[in-house]
């Protein structure tokens, strides 16, 4: 019997978002106690949605939980987004919006409805009572899960691990220095990065080493599955959205959210995972939310340290991974 991983993912609906609760949802490996839905690609109710019509699709009702509408403390400081030139989502190119993240899933209006509970209550009651650990797996801004630290620091004892999308070493997509993730919530990421938890951190490092095309995508679509054929035309929208914008090279492009799901599922697709110091800048300056990971000689990292980022994987063994698992009828 599969001795199955109890997880609650935290997602910001979002394109590629949807394939991670597409895979997590069809991973043996993988059993989603909940998903809770912080702001971040859009706001949180779009987020919501977008979350709920995936639940439809899979024709899984999963509880669904609205968290915070807002980062902790980034927004009280009005020159923070300075360093935001665009926020490269979206763009209006010859009077068309083109979207890596549509405000609504090309899916139909949901039918499921998100629980009553916040997100962070969910979090906070459900790891105090836990019988076994829990995985988090947030692929968002971090936001729900720094405020349920801060809420019940004493969660952190039935967190077997957090696997994260976030974060990227010399690497940025939001901004030069920072992932979009961290970027949006700092102060959250710091929290959970220096909580103690162990981290496994997937950032953009690793989710660029296993970039999908649009060869790909036409693969996930003739899987003759409503997963596959979704996953296909989200894989190919965003390729085609980032060459409209100028920010992609109009082949292929990281999936990254479903690389960190991958990950918690199955980490064999690991090829290089370091443990290394970790932290956060927080100072709002030009690398506000960046990851500085320490790779000083004389500073490696003993078993102390609780974060590991992965800087690679195996796209091939990634993809099949993918493939097989929407393939499911
Ligand atoms: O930088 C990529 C991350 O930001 C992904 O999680 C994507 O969905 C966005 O949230
Ligand atoms: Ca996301």
């Amino acid at each position: 019997m599969l001795n199955r991983k109890k997880v609650i993912l935290d997602v910001d609906t979002g394109s590629d978002d949807a394939v991670a609760i597409m895979l997590a949802i069809r991973s043996e490996e993988l059993e989603i106690l909940g998903i809770t839905v912080t702001w971040g690609n859009r706001p949180v109710d779009n987020c919501v949605e977008n979350t709920l019509r995936v639940l439809d699709l899979m024709g899984r009702d999963i509880p669904v939980y609205k968290g915070c509408p807002q980062p902790m403390v980034r927004y009280l400081t009005r020159q923070r987004n300075a360093a935001l030139d665009k926020d490269g989502i979206s763009a209006n190119i010859g009077g068309q919006e083109v979207t890596v993240h549509p405000a609504y899933l090309d899916l139909p209006p949901a039918v499921l409805r998100a629980q009553e509970s916040h997100a962070c209550t969910f979090l906070v009651e459900t790891l105090r009572n836990a019988k076994e650990k829990v995985t988090l797996i947030p692929v968002g801004p971090l936001t729900n899960i720094g405020m349920a630290l801060r809420m019940a620091p004493e969660i952190k004892e039935n967190i077997e691990e957090i696997v994260l999308m976030g974060g990227a070493v010399g690497m940025g997509n939001i901004t030069a220095s920072a992932e979009a993730n961290f970027y949006h919530d700092p102060e959250a990421a710091k929290i959970v990065l220096d909580s103690g938890i162990p981290c496994r951190v997937i950032g953009l490092n690793a989710t660029h080493s296993a970039e999908l095309t649009l060869e790909d995508a036409e693969t996930l679509k003739s899987l003759g599955t409503p997963a596959g054929q979704f996953a296909g035309e989200l894989v190919e929208s965003r390729i085609r959205a980032l060459k409209a914008m100028g920010t992609g090279n109009g082949v292929s492009d990281a999936i990254h959210d479903a690389v960190a799901v991958a990950c918690a599922a199955c980490p064999e697709i690991i090829l290089d995972m370091k443990r290394q110091r970790c932290d956060i800048d927080i100072n709002g300056g030009a690398a506000d939310g960046q990851l500085i990971a320490d790779t000083r000689i004389g500073y490696e990292a003993d078993e102390t340290v609780t974060t590991q980022i992965v800087y690679k994987v195996d796209k091939k063994q990634f993809f099949d991974l993918l493939c097989r698992r929407l393939s499911e009828k």
